[in-house]
């Protein structure tokens, strides 16, 4: 049997996507295994849930350092783990262009919102500001811009007249933990490929 792909983990916060992923490989449901989780906070609620789970998870200081001096250091990290594939769960920086060189279409991303609406901070808020009736989640490749690169899937929750961001970013967060999970199956699945902006099942 193949040995099963390498997951690196970067987080910066609450990890609730990361734990879905997690409990997603021991539930089977995917067939992968996380090499590591990165956080650049030290306080960061899913580097202790990683610790916990066993696995290997470190901080990598962020604050007061260049964007490239940290990046090489995350880079170096992820390369001495073999991962497979990079899946930012949550991590509150931007990464260098090197960095999105260093893994080509090998990273990923989850948004709150249906991209290309509503990127950036606050998404559930803006979407809500905005009058949108329909919202969601959106699993992407990262290239250099922020929650730009081409789309894996997205799923849509509606936006309710009683909703405040709060309830509705709870009822997105749900859809995020089960998208992710199928992102990452049909990524290391080799079925699809990126043509353009388009991800495609490979014919
Ligand atoms: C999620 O809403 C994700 O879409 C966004 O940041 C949030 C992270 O939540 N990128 P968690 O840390 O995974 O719980």
């Amino acid at each position: 049997m193949a040995p099963s792909k390498k997951i690196g983990i970067l987080l910066s916060g609450r990890g609730s996507n990361f734990e879905a992923i997690a409990d997603s490989i021991a539930a089977k449901r995917l067939t992968a295994e996380i090499a590591i989780v990165i956080s650049n906070k030290a306080d960061a609620p899913g580097l202790e849930s990683a610790l916990r789970r066993g696995l290997t998870a470190l901080f990598i200081l962020s604050k007061g350092r260049t964007r490239e001096d940290h990046d090489a250091e995350v880079i170096a990290t992820l390369k001495h783990a073999q991962v497979d594939l990079v899946c930012l769960a949550g991590y509150m920086r931007l990464l260098s262009p090197e960095f999105v060189r260093a893994f080509p279409h090998r990273i990923l991303n989850i948004h709150p919102s249906l991209l290309p609406a509503f990127p950036g901070l606050d998404a559930q808020k803006q979407a809500l500001d905005y009058g949108a009736k329909v919202s969601g989640c959106t699993v992407h490749f990262v290239d250099e811009h922020l929650d730009h690169g081409p789309i894996i899937l997205q799923k849509t929750v509606p936006v309710l007249e009683t909703d405040d961001e709060h309830s509705l970013a709870k009822r997105i967060l749900e859809q995020e933990h089960i998208a992710y999970t199928e992102a990452i199956g049909l990524v290391l699945s080799g079925e699809i490929e990126i043509q353009g902006r388009k991800v495609v099942r490979k014919k």
